[in-house]
């Protein structure tokens, strides 16, 4: 999945995030597509865990310091993803890679993101001046 430019909240770093974490999944993505990813999955998941606890902390951030409406629905949200992200590794260091669980992970990344972003971190927008 790519950003677009309806996902832009305003801030310049939090966009940046956003595709970043959208590049991620959309390059582990194509390596899935060839039948590869079983060596990478570890650190692909280990990316994504640190890169979305650093986002979603700047983001709460953000929300919090522009006195945005959603900053708590943003907050539990964020909760409930590293919740699945979580419960990712652990079924991944029980059960080793599989192939299907790792794309149903990708797919289920690229959904929820797409979805919050549309519906919450772009309401930031109307609470922040935008910087340059
Ligand atoms: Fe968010
Ligand atoms: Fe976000």
């Amino acid at each position: 999945m790519k950003w677009q430019p309806s996902y832009a909240t305003g801030d310049a770093e939090i966009d940046r995030q956003h595709r970043a974490l959208f590049e991620t999944t959309e390059d582990y993505r194509e390596v899935l597509s060839e039948g590869a990813g079983k060596n990478t999955y570890d650190g692909v998941l280990e990316f994504l865990m640190a890169y979305v606890e650093a986002h979603f902390g700047y983001e709460e951030n953000c929300m919090h310091a522009a006195r945005c409406p959603v900053a708590g629905r943003n907050k539990k949200e964020h909760a409930a993803f590293i919740k699945m992200l979580e419960k990712e590794v652990e079924v991944q260091a029980r059960d080793g890679f599989s192939h299907a669980r790792a794309m149903v992970l990708v797919d289920s990344i690229d959904n929820w993101l797409a979805s919050h972003i549309c519906r919450i971190d772009v309401q930031l927008r109307n609470f922040i001046s935008p910087k340059k």
